[in-house]
């Protein structure tokens, strides 16, 4: 490593701060006043000043089992130096199939055959088209539509941003997919606000598929996504029975159920995925983040045997087993170093028993977000799981400026935080002890108190 290097990058500030156009953030505040880390372990982040930074969001709900995790720092290390690549197109290697058989081991149902990507974003556009092919594979090309629900966050492809629903990832790039409709958001502050866990009202709100399918014909639908539990925008759990009467609905109209779990597999519940957690089994879920707990990138799309099998019936017989059944893939679909970290990341959650541990505390987090309530300005505070917000009555003609403005402050206090419009969003790495929680929420508190006393 050169001088100049280290110098630059791996402490200080960067010399140049013109060049990186830095994603979902306001590049022209930023390049002011930089917040740049430089290192990490286990909770905490070491800003570019040298100062801890307590990680209140797994980074970006991904590094679930903290930062630098020596199990999967080693597994990667080993793997790079062993395999640093190898195709996914006719040609694989054994970590791929292992990982696939250990998610798949991981899923209710028969949620077995598993595509691997790289990001969240690759698995919801993945599964979409996983399930438009199923249909034309059964020859039912006319169910082309895709129903997504209002505030969904499915990444950013075209795909996700077609059927999500927050307007700012949407409304600048035209009319994305054609044949989409949505659901209806499940947030009513009238009747849920401070709900603690599953709110009681609003499994009705997912009839409002049988009025969508009433609407286009249901021989026209492929499938219905949803994130169980709504994390980006700022944490909905879903109304208690919603997601039942979802899968019942889908059911009986023959459309597939896609549940995106970027953010909810690995552990977020309590549970492997959400769907465990739930109850209510999807035909295909996402996966990314947790996966490989952040430490490299890597998406998967879960898939009940039936598609898979579909599939390969509709690749012919015997004479045709040298075509390929789904023309889909990416060139890093399953990279080794990915996978490594994979395995490394599903044996450590086992070994730490990291879902039992957050199952233990979850209702110890539910009751320190509840006891600001008195919080100024608070209009709303949500939870499940390591999942936790706390919403604010917006600043007249400048929603987000207050929350933006005090997630600058938590981070001069040693705290990061997530912001999404007025909600502070919590996610804590899943090896948070009590401690933790009790910082992280406390010190937010404190920040509000002082910024709006
Ligand atoms: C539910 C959901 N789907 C998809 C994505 C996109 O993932 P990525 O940023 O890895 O593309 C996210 C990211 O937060 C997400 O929360």
């Amino acid at each position: 490593m050169d001088e100049l290097q280290d110098e630059g990058t791996l402490s200080g500030t960067p010399n140049d701060l013109d060049s990186f156009w830095v994603p979902f953030t306001p590049n022209r505040q930023f390049k002011k006043n930089p917040r740049i880390v430089v290192s990490a372990n286990g909770m905490h982040y070491t800003s570019h000043d040298g100062r801890q930074i307590l990680d209140s969001s797994s980074g970006l709900w991904c590094a679930n089992l903290g930062h630098c995790h020596p199990k999967i720092v080693s597994a990667v290390q080993k793997a790079i130096g062993t395999l640093d690549f190898a195709p996914s197109f006719q040609f694989s290697h054994n970590q791929a199939f292992e990982l696939a058989s250990r998610v798949g081991s991981h899923m209710p149902g028969d949620l077995n055959r598993v595509f691997f990507c790289n990001s969240g974003s690759e698995a919801v556009d993945t599964a979409l088209k996983i399930a438009l092919a199923y249909h034309r594979a059964k020859g039912d090309a006319g169910r082309y539509r895709l129903i997504g629900r209002e505030r969904g966050y499915h990444g950013v492809g075209f795909g996700g941003i077609a059927v999500g629903g927050m307007v700012a990832n949407r409304r600048t790039f035209g009319p994305t997919l054609a044949g989409v409709d949505h659901l209806p958001h499940t947030l009513s502050l009238e009747q849920n606000a401070f709900s603690r866990g599953e709110p009681e009202w609003g499994a009705h709100l997912a009839d409002d598929l049988e009025r969508i399918v009433a609407l286009h014909d249901p021989s026209t639908i492929a499938a219905v996504i949803v994130e169980p539990v709504a994390g980006s925008i700022g944490v909905y759990p879903p109304p208690k029975g919603y997601l039942q009467r979802l899968r019942e609905i889908c059911d009986k109209h023959g459309i597939l159920l896609i549940f995106d779990e970027v953010i909810t597999a690995w552990g977020r519940l309590g549970k492997a995925s959400a769907a465990e957690y739930f109850g209510v089994t999807p035909d295909l879920m996402t996966n990314a983040k947790g996966l490989t707990s952040a430490h490299v990138p890597m998406g998967a799309v879960v898939a009940q045997d039936f598609i898979y099998d579909a599939m390969m019936e509709a690749g012919g017989g015997p004479n045709n087993e040298h075509m390929i059944e789904l023309f889909h893939g990416y060139t890093y679909s399953a990279h080794p170093i990915a996978a490594a970290a994979g395995l490394a990341a599903l044996e450590a959650y086992r070994e730490e028993s990291i879902f039992e541990r957050v199952a233990d505390n979850a209702q110890y987090f539910e009751d320190a977000l509840h006891a600001h309530r008195d919080l100024p300005g608070i209009i709303d505070i949500r939870n499940i799981g390591y999942m936790g917000a706390f919403e604010f009555e917006p600043l007249a003609g400048a929603p987000g400026k207050r929350m933006f403005e005090v997630m600058i402050e938590c981070y001069e206090r040693g705290l990061m935080i997530r912001v999404t419009g007025d909600t502070v969003a919590f996610s804590p790495p899943l090896v948070s002890e009590r401690a933790h929680l009790d910082e992280m929420i406390g010190t937010v508190a404190d920040v509000i108190r002082a910024k709006m006393a």
